[in-house]
């Protein structure tokens, strides 16, 4: 049990365990960034991915997020995203330009199979792709000729295993930074609904649908 304050949202603070956590670990772990260095990411309009956002523009990272609906660019442009692109055809190339020359230093991947490959197409030379989830169910696909030529390297993430291993000093401190950025509004991720705990099957059913604009949550009385 890590205590937060009682400042804040209780709906943002609620989110606090997971997807912030995986979102910081992602930026911070693997590669050294910098201000103004590019991060990649897929499924840029998940949890994860408004975290990943938020995150690095607090740091002056960089982000070009790559969504699967034109409706969620705005949503991510508003959130501070610099670069928004939408999956579908050449879309190395299109990555590529909206670039503009220049590359990413890490590419974030949930999305698993061909996506990834085509982020990982404007890495640098001997950057990293972090695989932490694979919604298509397919693995990561990252050509033979960028990852053989051009050395790059594929790792994949899992928070429990730093929750496991992580000393305990380590994981309060991550916490206590991430809910002082929750509570301040630096951090946040959409909610699309609330229900009370007797109606879990409708907010069970409504989790489960694709194309939400942000989370499902459930609420007790007094939280709002
Ligand atoms: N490795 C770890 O430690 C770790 C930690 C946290 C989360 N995760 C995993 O990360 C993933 C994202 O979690 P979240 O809470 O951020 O998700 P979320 O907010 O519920 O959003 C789900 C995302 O998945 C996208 N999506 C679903 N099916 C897709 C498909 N077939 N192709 C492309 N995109 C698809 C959705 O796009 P649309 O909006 O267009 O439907 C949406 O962007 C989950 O699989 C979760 O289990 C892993």
């Amino acid at each position: 049990v890590v205590p937060v304050g009682d400042d804040g949202d209780a709906r943002q603070l609620a989110m606090l365990a997971v997807n912030p956590a995986t979102a910081y670990l992602l930026l911070n772990r693997y590669v050294s960034l910098q201000p103004g260095d590019w991060v990649g990411q897929d499924m840029g309009n998940s949890a994860v991915g408004q975290y990943v956002i938020a995150l690095a523009r607090h740091a002056g990272i960089k982000t070009l997020s790559v969504v699967r609906r034109e409706e969620t660019a705005g949503q991510l442009r508003a959130l501070g995203a610099d670069l928004v692109v939408v999956d579908g055809d050449n879309l190395h190339d299109r990555i590529a330009a909206a670039l503009d020359g220049a590359e990413l230093r890490l590419v974030l991947d949930g999305v698993g199979g061909a996506t990834p490959g085509e982020l990982a197409h404007s890495l640098e030379f001997g950057g990293l792709v972090v695989s932490y989830a694979s919604v298509t169910r397919t693995p990561v696909a990252v050509p033979a000729a960028d990852l053989v030529y051009r050395e790059l390297g594929i790792r994949g993430f899992w928070l429990i295993n730093w929750i496991r291993d992580a000393p305990r000093a380590e994981i309060e401190a991550t916490y206590a930074e991430l809910a002082g950025l929750v509570e301040d509004g630096t951090i946040s991720a959409a909610v699309e609904a609330t229900y009370p705990l007797t109606d879990y099957r409708e907010a069970f059913a409504r989790a489960r649908k694709p194309q939400r604009s942000g989370k499902v949550l459930f609420t007790f009385t007094g939280t709002g």
